[in-house]
Order: structure tokens, then sequence, then C-alpha cells
């Protein structure tokens, strides 16, 4: 089994990739290949809203650090993705990432009715963790209501990509501290243990 997991917080060796990494490792304790990448060392941007993948479904026509991962991503059996929280959302990071993802989504129109369709052309079935480290303690001590479109709008990215199975695992009260994943052993555990879980 091939997994890689994407770290999208700028800092190195913080809360998320402590996470992303535990994942993996997990996964590799059971015979998994991993492989980790972070994505404050690639040279990535936005996506141009060209609509050049309409063309081409599947494929962005961009030339950045982004365009061989996301076919890369099409090749793997379980795909990790870790993001802090930012501004009650993901990081920019992140949220490039994912507006890349854009570019499987085929447009088309039911030859019958006219209605214009879209549909997903990314391999349907991938398993999915998502990690989510935040400083805010849980429940968060101003606004709750202020994270409902987050985890909304999160659930919509296995639901689009035609997922199998998938996970959310939260770090709540992470503060600034970057070390908060590495000192919490039963958050560690839970996502070594979403790893293993990849495997069965
Ligand atoms: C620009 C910025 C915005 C942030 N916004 C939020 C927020 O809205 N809610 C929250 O709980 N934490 C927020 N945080 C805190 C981070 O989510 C928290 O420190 C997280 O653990 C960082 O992940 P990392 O250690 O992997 O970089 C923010 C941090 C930064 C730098």
């Amino acid at each position: 089994m091939n997994i890689i997991g994407i770290n999208a917080s700028p800092r190195k060796k913080a809360n998320t990739q402590t996470l992303v990494e535990a994942v993996l490792d997990g996964a590799a304790a059971g015979g998994a290949k991993t492989r980790l990448v972070n994505l404050r060392d690639l040279k990535i941007n936005g996506c141009l809203g060209c609509e050049g993948c309409k063309k081409h479904p599947g494929r962005c026509v961009q030339k950045d650090d982004l365009t061989p991962l996301l076919q890369a991503l099409t090749s793997y059996d379980a795909i990790v993705l870790g993001t802090p929280v930012y501004w009650f959302h993901v990081t920019a990071q992140f949220k490039m990432l994912v507006d890349r993802l854009y570019s499987f989504m085929e447009f088309g129109q039911n030859p019958e009715t006219g209605a214009s369709t879209v549909r997903s052309v990314f391999p349907a079935g991938k398993q999915f963790v998502f990690l989510i480290s935040r400083g805010d303690p849980e429940p968060p001590a101003l606004f709750p209501q202020f994270y409902d479109h987050l985890n909304e709008w999160l659930n919509l990215i296995p639901l689009t990509l035609g997922a199998g199975n998938y996970e959310f695992l939260h770090q709540y009260g992470a503060d600034i501290d970057r070390k908060a994943a590495l000192n919490d052993p039963i958050l560690i555990e839970k996502a070594r243990q979403a790893g293993k879980k990849l495997l069965v």
C-alpha cells in the first residue's frame, strides 16, 4: 500500500507535521510505503481560473511544483492531508492545493435534459485522513459557531473526490506551541492508529 502525507503548515516540524508523520509512521509499521510532502518546500501557486483543465479534465495546465504532485496523488491508495487552522479556516497552502483539485472536475451536459453536470475524474475509492491543528481549545473560548463552516467545507473534499473511507482528527488547544502535538502521547497514538487503520 502506498500512502502520501501532505503537510500544509508553513512551520517546520510543528504540530501538523508531527501529526502527519505519526499517521505515516503508524501505516509504515504495518508495512505501507509512505512519502511526506511539506508544501512549504514547494513553489506553488493558486488556481488561475483559466479553465484550461476543462479541455482535459485531470490535467492542470499550470507549470509549478503542484502540477506533478496533483498527478502523483492519483496513484496513492491513501492520502493524509494536514493543515493548521488559520483565521477559522485552512492555511493558504492547503487552500491552494484544494483549489487546484478543481482540475479533476469534468463539466458536461445531460444529453436528455440539457442540464449542466459535474463529475470528478479523480480515481474514486481512495482513503483519506485529515489532520487539523488549532490553537483554540475545545469548546472554543469565543464563537463556537465560527468553526461550523470549516467542518462542513472539509467534508466536501472527500465527498467531491469520491473517497472511500475518510477520517478527521482534530488537535485542539495547541495555542502557538509548535511542540504541543509532540507532547500529547494520546493524540499521537490516535494519529498512529489512524495510519494503521488505512491498512485494513
Ligand atoms: C495566521 C494565523 C491564524 C490563526 N488562526 C487561528 C484560528 O482561527 N483558530 C485557531 O484555533 N487557531 C488559529 N491559529 C493557531 C494555529 O492554528 C495553531 O498554532 C496550530 O497549532 C499551528 O499549526 P502548526 O504548529 O502545524 O503550524 C492561527 C495561527 C496563525 C499563525
